[in-house]
């Protein structure tokens, strides 16, 4: 049984060692492919595999045609708009993640991102605090109760809305449930992003949502950039020279948000929320544990291509 680890952007080595003492122990056998630049370096790699361990790796139709020996790809983490869902159910491939396992990291860049934007990208001037400030946080999932929580030690003032998550449920949290997404952007200083992108959320985040948010409003997006309508959001920006963007996905007009407001907006290189020691043994081993499981067990705990 060969179980191939297929990431562009790598595991800390720590977790690529506790992934293989799993996959080990079980008695299949571990390839690894990191950093690959070219397509071709993946098709070849599949072409053995009967489980794949991914990130954001993208596995599409070809990719699952060119693994033949294929029978499940586990995300390590909690987004799967990366895996070809249709075209795995197709060859009989279980696709899983592994929710939870890296939100406490998102969260954690989340306020990274946040403190940085608050105090003028440290460029000198007086910026602001976070302490009292509305925290809009649209998503009530795991990374936006971890948000929650930590929000909580800077003193904010916390609102959610997830149309998935009942009411009771987040203000349990002491957090407000509020009850459309408009009346979220209405009422935050600041809006966290971690929705999934999804036919329905795409392009979701845009001028008419933004303009609702208060001067000096600020948006953190380390959800994806789809949900991002990128050319209403440089419009607005445009439009709004006391509105700031962090993010922590690299958006498709990243060179024109630089050149024209540049000063209000910053994006990490590359994704980096779920890039911590942590996350990465965390999520890692939890994949390796399911692939075990379910090659062993037949298990389909968090499959999600029912
Ligand atoms: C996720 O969906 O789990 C996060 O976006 C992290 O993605 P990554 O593993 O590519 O860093």
């Amino acid at each position: 049984m060969k179980v191939l680890i297929a990431t562009d952007k790598p595991f800390a080595k720590v977790a690529v060692d506790g992934i293989r003492k799993e996959i080990e122990a079980a008695g299949f056998e571990l390839a690894l492919l990191e950093k690959y630049t070219e397509k071709q370096q993946l098709l070849d790699a599949v072409a053995d595999a009967n489980a794949i361990i991914i990130r954001s790796d993208i596995i599409d139709a070809e990719v699952i045609a060119a693994a033949k020996q294929l029978k499940i790809v586990v995300r390590a983490g909690a987004g799967y708009d990366n895996v070809d869902l249709e075209a795995a159910t197709a060859a009989g491939v279980c696709v899983m993640n592994t929710p939870g396992q890296n939100s406490n990291a998102v969260a954690e860049l989340v306020f990274g991102l946040l403190v940085f934007a608050v105090r003028n990208f440290y460029n000198g001037t007086s910026g602001t605090e976070l302490m009292g400030k509305k925290l809009g946080i649209h998503a009530y999932g795991n990374v936006g109760r971890n948000v929650a929580r930590i929000a909580k030690g800077f003193g904010m003032e916390l609102y959610a809305f997830d149309a998935f998550c009942p009411a009771e449920v987040i203000e349990k949290d002491g957090v407000k449930a509020v009850s459309s997404v408009e009346e979220l952007y209405s009422v935050s200083d600041i809006v966290s992003l971690h929705i999934p992108a999804t036919a329905e959320t795409k392009q979701s985040i845009n001028a008419a949502l933004l303009g609702r948010m208060p001067k000096g409003a600020v948006l953190v997006n380390t959800a994806r950039k789809e949900v991002i309508n990128e050319t209403e959001i440089l419009e607005f920006m445009e439009s709004r020279p006391d509105f700031k963007y962090v993010t922590d996905i690299v958006p498709g007009n990243d060179a024109e948000m630089k050149e024209k407001v540049g000063g209000r907006y910053f994006t990490t290189p590359k994704k980096m929320g779920a890039q911590t020691a942590e996350a990465n043994i965390n999520a890692g081993i939890a994949a390796a544990k399911q692939i075990v499981d379910f090659i062993k067990n037949g298990s389909e705990r968090f499959r999600v291509n029912k």
